[in-house]
């Protein structure tokens, strides 16, 4: 079982003439990744990621995530945007939907809890109070070492972790993932004494999912990253050695590169698991910061089906035309609901009698599909074999390595993030930071 793409819904859009004609422009977009020989070719080390990673640290991570696990009710994973996504899709894709409220019993592994990914006071509180006197540890996440949200967080748990196990006890729950040699908190952590796990200087952030970034809180959940790094190594190998006509990632870059050049503007990622909500938010981080810039580039949207059929489902059957549709399928259901029989049928729902739950979401995923073409939405399918930890391997590296190509096509460099800055300057500045005084003037002004 695999990963796959499914473009034919997109034939009453796209005529096979135009993917073939693609085909040239692809495989050197491709052959400049491979290569390394394109813009942003300093950030290419998530390409063998799966198949060249530090065996040593994997060990030291599993081995963490153990301790964690016997010594934590609670674990607090702090960081933002690459450092921050990559891990919440894997857990909530991977494991119990209701991870942090289900009994231990059933969890079997510490409740986490994601911080630093916003500066809302309320949210802090809120989880000093889920918290309480329990034990727990901190895996703060920062490739840089200085991003403000997640230092904050940071800050206020490591005083409140202090407070309660003394600073040298407390050194031992505070795992720190960021820069080998760089940055506020590796010199925090050298100083401190933190166990430290690598941010690799080629990885950037939203392709990190597969370093410490992601694997430490996922092991800590009690998913498997062995097989998770065994699903990549394999989307790996489909993305690089798959001729053309057969290569899922390459055709993926392909058909949204068309869609774009006819005038789509959005792709709406779909989704019909709510345990893929957070897929799609790294998806959308991935492909956003990759591609929109330099004034171009496709708007990356999502939507959690069939709740948003009932609100946003009106504008995609029907409103501006301005969109196509990628569904995330996945297609076998581990678990099972037979609807019962009613010996009165007052509901109306007998004619579903024997009938799966996930027969009526896959027949709700079809008519959608087949009205939203009909609407003029051109509809793509990725297809997850299983909810597990091989094929998410797969998934990830599936978009990563068709947003290189992708990136490539649309001539931009899709490795670096330019306009992430320009919010931080702004709020250094209003904060009053050191070395932002004329530009807190000229800001306040405004304000
Ligand atoms: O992709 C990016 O570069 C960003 O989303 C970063 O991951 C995010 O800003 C966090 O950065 P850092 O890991 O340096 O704290």
């Amino acid at each position: 079982a695999k990963v796959t793409f499914d473009y034919s819904r997109t034939a009453q859009f796209i005529s096979k003439e135009e993917v073939e004609n693609s085909k040239v422009l692809a495989e050197v977009a491709k052959k400049v990744l491979v290569e390394k020989t394109g813009a942003g070719n300093d950030f290419l080390g998530w390409i063998d990621l799966p198949v060249d990673y530090d065996k040593e640290e994997f060990a030291r991570i599993q081995k963490a995530a153990a301790k964690i696990q016997s010594d934590s009710e609670v674990l607090l994973v702090i960081g933002i945007g690459g450092s921050y996504l990559g891990a919440r899709a894997a857990i909530e894709f991977l494991r119990h939907s209701f991870y942090n409220s289900v009994s231990k019993e059933v969890r079997k592994t510490p409740e986490i809890y994601f911080v630093g990914n916003s500066l809302s006071t309320r949210y802090i509180k809120d989880l000093m109070d889920v918290i309480g006197d329990r034990d727990f540890s901190i895996n703060m996440i920062s490739k840089s070492g200085t991003t403000t949200e997640p230092a904050i967080a940071f800050r206020v748990f490591k005083e409140m972790l202090e407070k309660k196990y003394g600073k040298a006890e407390a050194a031992k729950r505070i795992y720190a993932t960021t820069d080998k040699a760089r940055g506020a908190l590796k010199h925090v952590a050298d100083e401190e004494g933190y166990e430290t796990f690598v941010v690799p200087d080629d990885v950037g952030g939203r392709f990190s999912v597969l370093t410490a970034v992601g694997l430490l809180p996922i092991a800590v959940s009690g998913a498997d990253i062995t097989k998770l790094m065994e699903g990549a190594a394999s989307g790996r190998e489909l993305a690089l050695n798959t001729p053309f006509e057969e290569n899922d990632a390459v055709k993926y870059a392909v058909i949204r590169n068309i869609l774009h050049q006819k005038g789509k503007a959005v792709e709406v990622l779909a989704n019909y698991e709510p345990s893929l909500h957070y897929v799609s938010e790294w998806w959308k981080q991935l492909y956003g910061e990759s591609e929109g810039k330099d004034q171009k580039g496709i708007f990356p949207a999502s939507v959690d089906l069939t709740a948003d059929l009932h609100s946003m489902g009106q504008f995609i059957q029907d409103g501006s035309r301005i969109m196509y549709e990628t569904v995330l399928e996945v297609e076998t259901c581990e678990d099972e609901i037979v609807m019962g029989e009613e010996a009165v049928d007052l509901d109306g729902l007998n004619y579903l009698a024997g009938k799966n739950v996930d027969f009526v979401n896959k027949s709700a995923m079809n008519g959608t599909i087949l009205a939203h073409t009909d609407g003029n939405v051109p509809n793509l399918l990725v297809k997850i074999p299983a909810q597990d930890e091989f094929s998410l391997g797969q998934l990830f590296y599936f978009f990563e390595f068709a947003c290189g190509v992708s990136g490539y096509m649309l001539g931009v460099n899709p490795f670096n993030q330019p306009g992430v800055e320009s919010y931080k300057k702004n709020m250094f500045a209003l904060l009053g930071k050191p070395g932002y005084e004329a530009q807190r003037e000229e800001l306040l002004k405004r304000l």
